[in-house]
């Protein structure tokens, strides 16, 4: 167990704004910042996270809570594990150490090790050619590092990894080494480059050779539980943080591209490991809630995949750009033969995907011929059906009509009409109407929370609430300001995370800070309740009263109300 304090402590110095930018992507709006939530298949920023109260809430699936909780979900582990992570990401040094059943915690140990014994491999006198290498290919020293960037030499890793205690099955599984005779290693004489996954942890390697040509230019891990190269973004983990401030991400087809263009200071870039799109990819991508430029290599292959990887994008919501490469293979090749600010230039001048896509529909064809023209043309009305842009639709036609001397009311005819309908509705949840006495206990619990003068006002001049519900939660944080001797909302959603209350306070605590109810009035709300205490008496007499039987009884129960209605005017 985590003693609590420690807990508070840690959640206190812990700014949830920065702790939920390091996976999502934040944006100031007002007193609050905004992201695309990672809970639900979000479109638009629904979830906010508020730096007075550090608590986030989604308003289109509900997800809310505090830092730890927002760790919790994303990362899908215990609540100490999140707190242990948390505190790991604020520097603190928890002495509880939390027991983390992550999975295929081996894998990830072997990996780490593999990567240790490249870098010192590299830095050895092993490394000397290796180190020429990348020297003739313009790599600096420090972006070596950076990229942890190794090499392995003879078969001699997994001998390694057998003395340090591993089994050749975990070994295997780790997806650097097979099983032939014996056991080998399956990267031997490459450079490598780990391969981390979103959250910067080792999942493999892509390895290249550097001593002449050879069939294969770059081999990977062996796909395993760690490393999938569908769902994998090389350099994802440190270019999420950089787009923050850039907004925007690169996305190129290799890692040496990525490299060469984060070594420019451009660090919002990511590369997929050679394989096609995937959705994963497009769900880490909208995670980041960046503008996405496509810049894949100066080749046909390379073309085909702008297309498919931009419709994926796009399809999912995502603002797509294109910069196409001229003269050069790929952006590696672009920046030596090129320099620096060309290809700054040229990042200035993307194109939007569906201007790509139009030039595209029209390659291979000769628009001098009307059966090419009029394919072409249907194409690109099939492509504006996809698309929910009035203005990209009408301006397209005005534009198709003008350079083809056609109809425009002919076009426009082929357009689907869309209705409203289509788009997108956040499931808002349905408001309970509240009555005036609930109202006004919630008012008068969401000033408590505010400040704790109002705590120990309540404490003292009213101690109750005629609602089971609200009595509960005022004494619940009547209990909590007693036990930490202080309050603080985030604390307190902690403390009532498994409380039958939990969605009522976070309903509380969103909606009365728009009402902004009035402080100075809080004696009054608990005259008011107090006012309907004796209403509630009062109307409990009367019926027993009315069931009574016994003459003296109702006599005495008749003076009693009197009494009771005296004291309520
Ligand atoms: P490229 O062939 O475009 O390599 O493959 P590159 O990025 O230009 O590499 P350099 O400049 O020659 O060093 C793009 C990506 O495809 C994968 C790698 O991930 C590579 O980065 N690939 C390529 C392989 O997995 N195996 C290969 O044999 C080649
Ligand atoms: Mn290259």
């Amino acid at each position: 167990m985590i003693p609590s304090e420690e807990i508070n402590l840690i959640r206190n110095n812990a700014n949830i704004v920065d702790i939920v930018s390091s996976y999502i992507n934040l944006e100031p709006k007002g007193k609050n910042f905004f992201g695309i939530c990672p809970f639900h298949d979000d479109h638009n920023p629904s979830m906010s996270v508020s730096p007075e109260k550090q608590i986030y809430t989604c308003f289109v699936c509900g997800a809310t809570g505090n830092v730890f909780s927002f760790v919790q979900d994303y990362e899908n582990v215990s609540f100490p594990e999140a707190v242990s992570i948390v505190a790991s990401k604020i520097g603190y040094n928890l002495q509880y150490k939390a027991k983390i059943n992550k999975p295929n915690k081996d894998l990830y140990e072997i990996t780490d090790i593999a990567c240790k014994y490249f870098i010192n491999n590299l830095n050895s006198s092993l490394g000397k050619n290796a180190k020429k290498y990348l020297k003739d290919r313009e790599l600096s020293a420090d972006i070596i590092k950076d990229f942890n960037i190794g090499i392995a030499t003879s078969n001699n890793l997994a001998k390694l990894l057998l003395e340090k205690g591993f089994t050749e099955k975990q070994i295997i599984s780790a997806g650097i080494a097979n099983m032939g005779d014996n056991l080998y290693d399956i990267f031997q004489n490459r450079i490598t480059f780990p391969i981390n996954n979103e959250r910067g942890e080792v999942a493999g390697f892509s390895a290249r050779v550097y001593n002449g040509e050879q069939e294969n230019k770059y081999i990977n891990s062996r796909e395993n539980l760690i490393f999938k190269k569908g769902n994998i973004l090389f350099n994802y983990d440190k270019a999420k943080s950089e787009v923050n401030k850039t907004k925007s991400i690169i996305i190129v087809e290799g890692q040496f591209d990525a490299i060469r263009i984060y070594s420019l200071g451009i660090k919002n870039v990511v590369a997929t490991m050679g394989t096609a799109f995937t959705k994963e990819h497009v769900s880490l991508l909208k995670k980041l809630n960046a503008k996405i430029i496509l810049m894949m290599d100066n080749d046909e292959a390379g073309e085909k995949t702008t297309i498919s990887s931009g419709e994926a994008l796009v399809n999912s919501g995502l603002n797509v750009e294109v910069i196409r490469l001229s003269g050069e293979k790929d952006p590696d090749d672009y920046i030596i033969k090129n320099g620096e600010e060309k290809f700054k230039n040229l990042l200035k001048n993307p194109t939007s995907f569906f201007e790509f896509k139009l030039n595209y529909l029209k390659s291979n064809k000769d628009l001098n011929k009307s059966k090419d023209l009029a394919s072409y043309i249907n194409s690109v009305i099939d492509e504006l059906n996809k698309s929910n842009d009035e203005i990209l639709r009408s301006v397209t036609i005005n534009k198709l009509a003008k350079d083809y001397d056609l109809d425009k009311e002919i076009l426009t005819k082929k357009l689907i009409v869309k209705t409203k309908a289509n788009e997108f509705k956040p499931l808002v949840k349905k408001k309970t109407r509240l009555t005036k006495n609930q109202k006004l206990c919630e008012t008068v619990i969401y000033i408590m929370m505010k400040d704790i003068k109002y705590i120990k006002k309540y404490d003292r001049d009213l101690g109750y609430m005629p609602n089971k519900d609200y009595y509960q939660i005022a004494n619940d944080i009547l209990a909590f300001y007693k036990l930490n001797n202080g309050f603080n909302i985030a604390d307190f959603i902690s403390y009532e995370v498994k409380s039958p209350y939990y969605e009522t306070i976070i309903r509380i605590i969103n909606d009365y800070e728009t009402l902004e109810p009035c402080y100075d009035e809080f004696d009054d709300y608990l005259s008011l309740i107090k006012k309907w205490i004796k209403e509630e008496q009062i109307n409990k007499l009367k019926i027993e009263i009315d069931n009574e039987t016994d003459i003296n009884k109702r006599l005495e129960l008749n003076d009693l109300l009197i009494k009771l209605k005296k004291e309520s005017e």
